[in-house]
Parts: C-alpha cells; sequence; structure tokens
C-alpha cells in the first residue's frame, strides 16, 4: 500500500470528468474503466465505485460485494477484490476526506482498519491535536486491537481461542485434579463448551476422570445455567456416579441430551506393540470399531435431535501400522447419522512431551513410526 496517495493530476481529473456512467453491465467494460485509474487512486476508484457502479448494480438486483467479486474475478483487471472494497470503503466513510484536516492516507487507513465511527472520529482528533504521523496511528490502532484481542478472551474467566490449535502450556489449576492421569487442560474444554453447547443445555461426560468438566461449570459463571452429569469406571468424587460405558452404555433416557464430552482413555486406541505381534491390523481396527460404534449408538441413542457430541482422539500405531483413528471414527459417526461440525487441533504440551519421553526412532517389522503427538477434537451433531 502506497503511504501517501498522490495528488491527482490534471489528466486524471479530466479522465474521471468523462467517465460515462454505466447503465447496465457488461463485465468487460467496466474493467476496462477500471483499470484506467492509477493504482493509489483510491479516493477516486472508491468514488467511481459508490456513485456510479453500485447504484447500476442495486437496480440491477445485485449485492454490492457480489459486483466487486465478479469484477476482481474477470481476466486482466488489476485490482484485487481487498483493494476494490477498501476503496468502496474509504470513499463511503469519507467523500469529504480531501477537505478534512489530515492527509488523505489518515483517512484511508481509518476507513479500512476501524469499523465504528466513533472510534475513527476520535483517532481522527488525537492525530490532529498531537501532530501523530500515519505510523502513530497504525501504532495505536493496532495496540488498541491486542488490547481489545486480550480483553474479549479473558472477559468470561478463561482465554478464550477464536483458531482451531489450541495449545495450553498450563492446565488452569482451578479445573481437574492435578496429578489424574489423563487429566484434559480445563481451559480446552471451557473452549469446547463456549463453542459447541448453548445456555440451559444438558451436558453428560461418561469418561469424566478427574472431573474437569464439573469444575468448569461450577466455577465460570459464563456456564452456570448448564447442567451436567459425570461417570467414570473409576469416580473421583460425589459428583461423578460409577458407570462402564462398554458394559452399560451411558445410563441416561433416550433424546434427553444436549450436549456429550468423550475423552476416552488412551488404552481405547493405542496397543501395547510389543506384545501384539500375532494380532493383525484388521483386527485391531475391528476391536477399534466394536468398542466406538456401541458408544457412537448410545450418544445418538440419549442425544436429542440437533445435539452434539465432541471427542478426544489422535492416530497411532497399531501392531506396525498407521491407523487414522480420527478419520475412522469420523467415518463410524457419519455412518451412524451424525454430521461433522468442527474439527480442532491440540498439540501436546512441552511437559506433557517429557513425560511420554524421547524414545528415538521406533521401527517394527522394518516401518519408521512416528509417534503422535497432536490429538484431535471432533465434534459431531446428530441429525
Ligand atoms: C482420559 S481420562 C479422562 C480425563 C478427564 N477428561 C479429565 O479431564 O480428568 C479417561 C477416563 O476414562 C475412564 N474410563 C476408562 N474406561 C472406562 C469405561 N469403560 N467406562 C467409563 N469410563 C472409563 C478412566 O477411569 C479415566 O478417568
Amino acid at each position: 500500500m502506497a503511504q501517501k496517495p498522490k495528488k491527482k493530476s490534471a489528466s486524471a481529473k479530466r479522465i474521471v470528468a468523462v467517465r460515462p456512467e454505466p447503465k447496465q453491465f457488461s463485465v468487460a467494460d467496466l474493467v476496462r474503466e477500471l483499470n484506467s485509474f492509477n493504482v493509489d487512486n483510491y479516493w477516486d476508484l472508491g468514488r467511481f465505485l459508490v456513485d456510479k457502479v453500485m447504484p447500476v448494480a442495486r437496480k440491477q438486483g445485485m449485492f454490492e460485494d457480489q459486483v466487486l467479486k465478479m469484477v476482481s474475478s474477470h481476466p486482466g483487471i488489476k485490482f484485487p477484490f481487498s483493494m476494490l472494497k477498501q476503496c468502496q470503503q474509504y470513499y463511503s466513510y469519507y467523500p469529504d476526506a480531501k477537505k478534512r484536516p489530515l492527509p488523505e492516507v489518515f483517512y484511508f487507513d481509518l476507513a479500512t482498519k476501524v469499523d465504528e465511527s466513533k472510534r475513527r472520529d476520535h483517532y481522527e482528533k488525537m492525530a490532529v491535536d498531537y501532530h501523530w504521523t500515519i505510523s502513530d496511528l497504525r501504532k495505536k490502532i493496532h495496540d488498541d486491537d491486542v488490547a481489545r484481542r486480550i480483553d474479549e478472551r479473558t472477559k468470561y474467566g478463561f482465554d478464550l481461542r477464536d483458531r482451531n490449535v489450541w495449545t495450553f502450556e498450563t492446565p488452569d489449576p482451578r479445573f481437574g485434579k492435578p496429578n489424574y492421569k489423563g487429566r484434559i487442560p480445563g481451559q480446552i474444554i471451557a473452549n469446547v463448551l463456549y463453542y459447541y453447547s448453548k445456555p440451559g443445555d444438558y451436558i453428560v461426560d461418561p469418561f469424566a476422570g478427574s472431573g474437569t468438566v464439573g469444575d468448569i461449570i461450577d466455577t465460570l459463571p459464563h456456564f452456570q445455567d448448564r447442567k451436567y452429569k459425570l461417570y467414570d469406571t473409576n469416580p473421583i468424587d460425589e459428583r461423578v456416579a460409577r458407570n462402564n460405558i462398554l458394559l452399560t452404555g451411558i445410563p441416561e433416557q433416550s433424546n434427553s441430551v444436549d450436549y456429550i464430552f468423550l475423552d476416552p482413555p488412551t488404552e481405547f486406541t493405542q496397543r501395547d506393540t510389543s506384545t501384539d505381534f500375532e494380532v493383525s491390523v484388521d483386527a485391531a481396527k475391528a476391536d477399534f470399531a466394536l468398542k466406538f460404534k456401541g458408544m457412537i449408538r448410545e450418544c445418538g441413542r440419549i442425544l436429542k435431535s440437533g445435539g452434539r457430541v465432541s471427542i478426544v482422539i489422535e492416530s497411532a500405531f497399531a501392531i506396525s501400522e498407521f491407523i487414522d483413528f480420527p478419520y475412522e471414527i469420523t467415518q463410524l459417526f457419519k455412518e451412524l447419522g451424525f454430521k461433522q461440525i468442527g474439527k480442532v487441533y491440540l498439540p501436546r504440551r512441552s511437559g506433557e512431551l517429557m513425560t511420554r519421553g524421547t524414545q528415538g526412532i521406533s521401527e517394527m517389522r522394518g516401518i519408521r513410526m512416528l509417534s503422535s503427538d497432536c490429538r484431535e477434537l471432533l465434534t459431531f451433531q446428530k441429525q
């Protein structure tokens, strides 16, 4: 992006003055017209789009973005969609940019980087009062955005994520029991409940372990209107009911649950490769399918229609063959009438990697095996 839009030359002024008003769209004509603008003539380009092109587009029943996309995907156009959009935005917000006290580039940045008009006015006043350079303005907008994102992330009482890779170096000590084997960092569950459950939901955790799901709902005001039920073969406290999902399923009524969180033990997928020489990969897969099909059927039975289930799972070597368990489980869910609605990557924390040990390159029957350091959190919806 150019630092300072150049002053319009006399010849550019003449070109703008004689530009014909499009009556209806020929994309090729429009592209020719647009290409005659200088690449840094943002304001004039914006004015042409807003005053001349958009009224015709609206008459033809087209949306503004639709026109910009159509034009920008035409061969030979020299402006990408994002640039056309920025010029349109610039002129819409500042049709009087040339009469305002700051250089035009300030208004271009304000129009394209700041959504609320009050904030734009505030920055303009500060820039005038304190004689800001364009770098001062950009730094201030950037710093304020970072501060707002941090505020947003912590306003619910936990570290809210907005991307699909969730790593939390230290498990939040408020949730779960510190030395419980397989305890998941509470921040993962807080995020999962934020994205996949809703106020008033009835939530079930059949592998409750150290009670992390219960702790989140009991502790964080944001989730206080969710109700929950926890199960495990080894209940850790009175909130957890004893149950073996493989023997008795999930003891809940049919069509009664809104959301299920499944964090099965690693033994459900990973086998001791040293003792499994005689078991075929097919047998390992069949064993996996048997266990998980039963579990998924149970989820389908107890979930209300539209209810959701998330599962934490990772790929592994069974015997000497790689099995993509996240893929296999996705297939099973789909076979049993679920639709996938989410996928998040959960890389292991460096602390966890240390305890898992560095085993060097493992090799079995001539196959080099890469161990997994990243779990996946898959979410499905009952149709
Ligand atoms: C990975 S841990 C869950 C950890 C839990 N999410 C937490 O944050 O503490 C798996 C749990 O499943 C339980 N479990 C193992 N087999 C089970 C079964 N057949 N039915 C129910 N729970 C089982 C284990 O006792 C263990 O607590």
